[in-house]
């Protein structure tokens, strides 16, 4: 088991559509362990593949007692909104409001390759959301207007040259 390092705005692989999962081996495995290990460490309740420089569809989470992991994850149904305070660990956790479906429904393979769905709501919801879009390249800064967003990131690159 090992922590891995997280990348970071505006690191490229963040910003590529993942390649889909086709191996569930050892190596899956062992990967998921690492991606749950580092997610723990730094107090994250979803971390997805490119956060870690991997260009997979491959995230795992653990929020709101939905402790899982999703390979090629697809949302396939949304209902409702909501808005509500999100961040990324790989944009320092600054905070921000973004605007999402409140109940969605994801498939996704688990470590074996099997197909499942899995219904969340609320803040589960957010989460399923915000790692299948990592999964297709995107960030939740990628959601707001552009002068929020440039907040976000002023704000995130400013408390990373303080450390
Ligand atoms: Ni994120």
């Amino acid at each position: 088991m090992a922590i891995r390092k997280i990348t970071e705005y505006p690191e490229e692989v963040l910003a590529k559509i993942g390649k889909p999962v086709t191996e569930f081996d050892e190596e899956l495995k062992r990967l998921c362990t690492d991606m749950f290990e580092t997610m723990y460490s730094a107090e994250g309740v979803g971390l997805a593949a490119p956060q870690i420089g991997l260009n997979l569809r491959l995230f795992v989470m653990d929020c709101e007692g939905i402790k899982l992991v999703a390979a090629n994850p697809e949302i396939v149904s949304e209902e409702g909104e909501q808005s509500g305070q999100e961040g990324c660990l790989s944009v320092g956790k600054v905070p921000a409001v973004v605007t999402r479906a409140n109940k969605v429904k994801l498939k996704a393979q688990d470590i074996k390759g099997k197909w499942f769905e899995q219904a969340a709501e609320e803040l589960a919801a957010r989460c399923f959301l915000h790692e299948t879009d990592h999964c297709d390249g995107k960030l939740f800064i990628d959601h707001l207007p552009k002068l929020r967003r440039e907040m976000v990131v002023k704000k995130f690159q400013k408390e990373k040259k303080r450390k």
